[in-house]
C-alpha cells in the first residue's frame, strides 16, 4: 500500500465534502448572481459557506472574500492593502512565496519592502520587529502562523500589538495552521487572515481572504461587482459550497484529528531519534502536530525523497513549490543551517488518515536506507 506522507502539499477530498459539493456539480447550471430561482438558490449556498468558513477562524462573514487559492488571498492581503495606501511593507523571512513575492513585486514598483529575520528556531522575537517598525511609516505587516516545511507555530498574539501600535495592518497567512491548530482572528490580533480549502480536505482552487471591515483594500481584480466590490468574478459554487462543509468538519473534528496526530508523530519522533544521524528542524518548538522536516546526515533531500518513493512513500523536500529547483530551502537558510545541511531537509506531513503501521513502515525503510549509508 502506497503511502501519502505530504499533506501540507494537499490533502485528499474528504467523500463528505464531496457529497455537499455534488448538487452544484450536477444540478442545473446556474450564475449566483442571477435572479431566477436557480440563481438563488447558488447564492444560498455560497452565503452558507460564508457562515461555515468565518466561523473557522472567528471572523465575520461579511468579512470572508473567496479567492482561487491561498496564493491569491496572499497576493490580495499585500498588493490589496499597499496600493491603498502607500507606505512600508514587512514580512518574515520564512513567509511563503506567495507572500515574500507578493510583496517583493511591490519593491519592483517602488515600495519599500523588508524581510524580518528569524532567529535559529525559526521565530521572529519582539525585538527583530521593532527594529523595522520604527521609523518610516508601516503598512502593513505579514506574518505566517505556523511554517509550511517546519511546523513552527509563530506566536502571532504577542507581535499584534507592536504591530498596531506602529500604526499598521497585520496579514496573517494561516493556510498551515487552520484545521492543524484553533485560529481565531480576534485572539491573534489578525486584521487579515489567509486561509485554504485543499490543505483541509476540501477541494482545489478556492482559498479565502478574511478581511476586518475597518481595512480598505485596493480592487485587484475588475470587472464585476461580486464579493461586496472587493473580487470580481463569477464564483465557483461547488467548490465554495465544498470549502464551507470542510471548514465545519475541521472545526467539528480539530480535536480529534490532534489527537490522532499526536499519537503518531510521538510515534515518529522516536523513531528518527532511534536512526541517529537526523537533524530535526525545529526540534524542540511548538510545532504543528502532523509535521516534521528533517535531514539524514550524508544524504541529499531530493535523492532521499526518490529513494522513498521507490518504496511507495511519498514525502516532500522542503516546501512543495521550492521542489526540484536545486535550491536549498530559503527557511532553513534563514534559520541559519548551512546549505548542504539544508538541502538534506525532507517533510513528513501527516494526515488524518494515516495509521501507526504507516509511521512503522516509513521508519523501517528509512532505517535500513541509514544503515546502507553508513556500511
Ligand atoms: C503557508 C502557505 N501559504 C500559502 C500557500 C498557498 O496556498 P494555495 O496552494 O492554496 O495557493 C501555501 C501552500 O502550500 C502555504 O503552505
Amino acid at each position: 500500500m502506497p503511502i501519502y506522507f505530504d499533506h501540507n502539499a494537499t490533502t485528499h477530498l474528504d467523500a463528505r465534502v464531496l457529497e455537499a459539493m455534488m448538487p452544484y456539480l450536477s444540478g442545473p447550471a446556474a450564475n449566483p448572481s442571477s435572479l431566477h430561482r436557480y440563481g438563488r438558490l447558488a447564492r444560498d449556498a455560497i452565503e452558507a459557506a460564508r457562515v461555515q468558513v468565518a466561523a473557522l477562524v472567528g471572523a465575520q462573514p461579511r468579512e470572508i472574500i473567496w479567492t482561487s487559492g491561498g496564493t491569491e488571498a496572499n497576493n490580495l492581503a499585500i498588493k490589496g492593502v499597499a496600493q491603498h495606501q502607500r507606505g512600508r511593507v514587512l514580512y518574515g523571512a520564512t513567509e511563503h512565496p506567495a507572500v515574500m513575492e507578493a510583496a517583493e513585486s511591490l519593491a519592483a514598483l517602488g515600495q519599500v519592502v523588508e524581510a524580518i529575520a528569524v532567529d535559529a528556531r525559526g521565530l521572529i522575537g519582539a525585538d527583530a520587529l521593532q527594529r523595522p517598525l520604527a521609523g518610516e511609516p508601516v503598512r502593513l505587516v505579514s506574518l505566517m502562523r505556523a511554517n509550511n516545511e517546519t511546523g513552527v507555530i509563530q506566536d502571532i498574539a504577542a507581535l499584534s500589538g507592536l504591530v498596531h501600535a506602529a500604526g499598521a495592518w497585520l496579514h496573517v497567512d494561516a493556510v498551515q495552521a487552520v484545521g492543524k491548530l484553533a485560529v481565531n482572528m480576534d485572539e491573534l490580533g489578525a486584521d487579515l487572515l489567509t486561509l485554504s480549502s485543499h490543505k483541509i480536505y476540501g477541494p482545489k482552487g478556492i482559498a479565502a481572504l478574511a478581511v476586518r471591515s475597518d481595512v480598505d483594500l485596493a480592487l485587484l481584480q475588475h470587472g464585476g461587482a461580486q464579493e461586496r466590490g472587493r473580487r470580481g468574478g463569477t464564483e465557483n459554487v461547488a467548490a465554495i459550497a465544498g470549502f464551507g462543509r470542510a471548514a465545519e468538519l475541521a472545526m467539528e473534528e480539530l480535536d480529534a484529528r490532534c489527537a490522532h496526530y499526536a499519537m503518531l508523530v510521538e510515534r515518529l519522533d522516536a523513531g528518527l531519534r532511534a536512526i541517529g544521524g537526523i537533524t530535526i528542524f525545529g526540534d524542540g518548538m511548538p510545532r504543528l502536530p502532523n509535521t516534521r522536516q528533517f535531514a539524514l546526515a550524508g544524504y541529499d533531500g531530493e535523492a532521499l525523497l526518490m529513494a522513498l518513493d521507490r518504496k511507495g512513500i511519498a514525502v516532500s523536500s522542503g516546501s512543495a513549490c521550492a521542489s526540484g529547483s536545486g535550491e536549498p530551502s530559503h527557511v532553513l537558510v534563514a534559520m541559519g543551517f548551512d546549505r548542504v545541511t539544508a538541502k538534506g531537509a525532507i517533510r513528513v506531513s501527516l494526515g488524518v488518515a494515516n495509521t501507526l503501521d504507516d509511521v512503522e513502515r516509513f521508519l523501517q525503510v528509512l532505517g535500513d536506507i541509514a544503515r546502507s549509508l553508513r556500511s
